[in-house]
């Protein structure tokens, strides 16, 4: 019902709404619909009412929550279920537990703050309270299991093109999952997977965005940035957010359509890594060398010095 009142409210440039068109659109009284903008109110949604002419959304709050998302989103769209909590854990945690109970394709777990935001290879993901996109996707492709890192790089154009699209800012990706902008990392990627050997049950895909932080607590102020701080204005959540899922959609039915071929040159269009010496560190060695592209299977292709190309399937990357 609220997420309908906001799309209502939305239509015409935010103009007024008569509260009969809103009653009747919603099928519930007058009365029922002045309950509903109260309560909208409360949630710090800026909803003026005047007489004769109806209600007008003047403004809204900087919030991730399901029925501000629902809104937003088209009919057609990845997102099918949305969890949202002021806190979690971890909304990755959060999303395995779900998908082991059986929620479907497309179940969205957003949280406002994360205690134990995970990262890549058991690191921490600082995830203070509203500052970021802290959220988890499941997804339950038919493809074969080693494919699945395929959905790491997808999801990294998707956040690189959604933050495009919304800010007008330029970030690069840096192989496999890192978003930067001039060196400073602004997002993370994590993939993980519940699956037999021959089968993916469901994929997690967790995203971490920084987008309100004014500044980061050491180490990480060294290497961290966050869009506020690369736009220069404090930045709408949701309008990120919804930005990437629309990316997210076109990209992920092309790929189960046509495979990552079609993916690999929209990676390669975003990437920082490409053409530039870098050292790999896996945790069996330390490769040095020239990033020439990634293969079919999304694995970063390293010219070594000798000549001879290696096939780098998971490493820190330093440039
Ligand atoms: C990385 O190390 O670069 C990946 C970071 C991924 C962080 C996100 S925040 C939302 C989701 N929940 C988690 O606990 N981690 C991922």
């Amino acid at each position: 019902m609220k997420s309908m009142l906001l799309q209502l409210l939305r239509t015409d440039e935010n103009e007024f709404v008569s509260g009969e068109r809103l009653s009747e659109k919603l099928g519930c009284s007058r009365t029922a619909v002045w309950k509903h903008i109260d309560a909208l109110r409360k949630e710090g949604y800026e909803v003026e009412a005047a007489t004769k002419k109806g209600y007008r959304l003047a403004g809204e709050p900087d919030a991730l929550t399901k029925h501000q998302l629902q809104s937003r989103l088209p009919e057609q769209t990845i997102v099918q279920a949305i969890h949202h909590f002021p806190s979690l854990h971890s909304t990755q945690e959060t999303a395995h537990q779900l998908a082991s109970n059986g929620a479907g394709e497309g179940t969205l777990v957003l949280a406002d703050e994360q205690t134990k935001g995970k990262g890549r290879l058991g690191r921490e993901w600082h995830s203070p309270p509203k500052t970021g996109i802290w959220m988890s996707m499941i997804l339950r492709p038919d493809i074969e299991v080693k494919r699945a890192p395929q959905l790491t790089l997808l999801t990294a154009i998707a956040v690189v093109r959604g933050i495009k699209k919304s800010l007008n800012l330029d970030p690069e990706i840096k192989w496999p999952n890192d978003i930067l902008f001039n060196g400073k990392k602004a997002a993370g990627i994590l993939t993980e997977m519940q699956a037999e050997p021959d089968h993916i049950h469901a994929i997690i895909v967790g995203i971490g965005l920084n987008v309100n932080q004014d500044a980061f607590p050491m180490p990480l102020d060294e290497i961290a940035t966050s869009l506020k701080i690369e736009k220069g204005t404090i930045v709408n959540r949701a309008d990120v957010l919804t930005a990437i899922i629309n990316e997210w959609q076109w990209l992920y039915e092309l790929f189960l359509q046509e495979g990552f071929a079609v993916i690999k040159p929209l990676w390669e269009a975003h990437a920082l890594t490409m053409g530039k010496r870098i050292v790999a560190r896996t945790p069996k060695e330390t490769v040095e060398g020239i990033a020439t592209g990634i293969d079919e299977a999304g694995v970063l292709l390293l010219r070594q010095d000798d000549g001879t190309l290696k096939q780098i399937y998971s490493a820190d990357i330093e440039l």
